[in-house]
């Protein structure tokens, strides 16, 4: 979901090529994002506002008639409100308006109060895209910032064959989605635990816990949107992912602890999310336990500190912590900072089925030496982006700091 919270207008204007894009007002809205749909009057001819209406879930503008704007300024509105303009399919006609600022229609008026950026999907029989008049228009676009996605070459629908084709709806996807790529983590090797573990009494049960593995799934796809390279060190769960996400799946403290520290030489941040056993069954039954007597009795050992001991390891590396606890939340993550040297703790309550463990929101502290900050409760997979926000906010803060502290030492040098 790379375009949550994302606030997209598809503009559409005169052009067979307008039922593709009921297409990519669908697609556009499955990656997260909000979008509004503007048309021209001559696009109503190719594909009906209801069309794009039921699609998007919001009314169609295609005049200023107070739908987004009860002054009746709507293009104001909504140039204001988008994120990313993308005209798809741009026609001959609409390159030909915007190229001499006009704004005799909704979408050319909000296209000039618009301050951030319009794309724009050509689409017209490959003799009017290459008559000169439209490539001066397109290269004069191009050279005031517009984005110029297309045309493609092909078989058109007036039979003939060439450049003028609009783009498939996949690629206009790709190319929205490149827009908003967060390249907070560009490069970096983020090592995330997630879901619980389970320790095995015997070869058929074991001792676990109802973490869902959500929050950890969640952050390893927010850290993968952040250009990151991620390793989810993921215990017994459900959970699905990105292909591109590198996975290992283990059942145990001891697997986990193993995985992590595979991945250490390279690692850049490290988020312990899983809910580890702190105790696993000393003398694992090789058979299956009988029923014997009324009493049983398990002798349990302490597993691995993972997060405690990959920060001992490397006390360089930036370690993130969670605490889920049912009460003193704060208080217990707090002593959980101090006690794993870790640089952030994100404090969470459990135990009830609003939030935590098993279900899609959660609410968090974020907590670090010197700060605290809430996050009141919101889907997990809303969440994670906001952890890794204040990750990022965190690491360069630190390295102000020691740029600071650098040159203060070689000014007294
Ligand atoms: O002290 P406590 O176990 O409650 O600390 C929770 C934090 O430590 C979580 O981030 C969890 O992933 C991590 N942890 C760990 N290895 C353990 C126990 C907890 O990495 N054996």
């Amino acid at each position: 979901m790379t375009l949550r919270n994302k606030q997209i207008v598809i503009a559409v204007t005169g052009g067979i090529a307008a039922y593709k894009t009921a297409q990519l007002v669908r697609e556009v809205q499955a990656e997260g994002a909000q979008v509004r749909v503007v048309m021209t009057a001559s696009a109503t001819s190719f594909v009906a506002a209801k069309t794009f209406q039921a699609l998007s879930g919001s009314p169609v503008a295609i005049t200023d008639n107070g739908l987004f704007d009860q002054a009746g300024m709507d293009h104001i509105t909504l140039a204001r409100w988008a994120d990313l303009i993308v005209i798809a399919p741009a026609s001959a006609n609409s390159i030909a308006k915007l190229i001499h600022g006009e704004a005799d229609e909704l979408l050319y008026a909000m296209c000039l109060a618009h301050e951030g950026q319009v794309a724009i999907a050509p689409a017209m029989n490959q003799q009017m895209w290459s008559n000169v008049a439209t490539q001066e228009n397109i290269n004069g676009l191009r050279n005031r910032g517009f984005l110029i996605w297309g045309p493609a070459d092909g078989a058109q629908a007036c039979g003939e064959v060439g450049p003028g084709r609009m783009l498939e709806v996949s690629e206009l996807l790709q190319l929205v989605l490149s827009r908003f790529e967060n390249t907070a983590f560009a490069g970096q090797h983020i090592v995330i635990t997630a879901g619980p573990t389970h320790e095995a009494i015997d070869p058929v049960r074991y001792i676990g816990n109802r973490s869902s593995g959500k929050m950890g799934f969640a952050l390893a796809e927010a850290a993968l949107a952040a250009g990151a390279r991620v390793t989810l060190v993921a215990g017994p769960t459900e959970q699905i992912c990105s292909p591109r996400i590198h996975v290992i799946h283990v059942e145990t403290a001891a697997e986990m602890h193993l995985a992590v520290f595979q991945q250490l030489d390279d690692c850049d941040l490290f988020i312990a999310c899983a809910a580890v056993a702190d105790y696993r069954v000393a003398n694992i039954a090789a058979e299956k336990i009988k029923k014997h007597s009324e009493h049983l009795s398990l002798e349990l050992e302490p597993t691995e500190d993972i997060l405690r001991d990959v920060k001992q390891a490397q006390p360089k590396l930036f370690c993130v912590g969670f605490a889920a606890e049912t009460e003193h939340t704060i208080e217990y993550a707090r002593d959980k900072l101090v006690r794993k040297k870790l640089d952030m703790i994100i404090a969470n309550q459990v135990g009830s089925s609003e939030q935590g463990f098993s279900s899609d929101y959660n609410a968090v502290e974020i907590l670090t030496a010197d700060s605290q900050e809430s996050i009141a409760r919101m889907r997990k997979t809303a969440l994670a982006p906001k952890i890794l926000d204040a990750i990022h906010q965190q690491l360069l803060n630190r390295k102000e700091n020691s740029n600071v502290r650098y040159l203060k030492k070689s000014h007294s040098t």
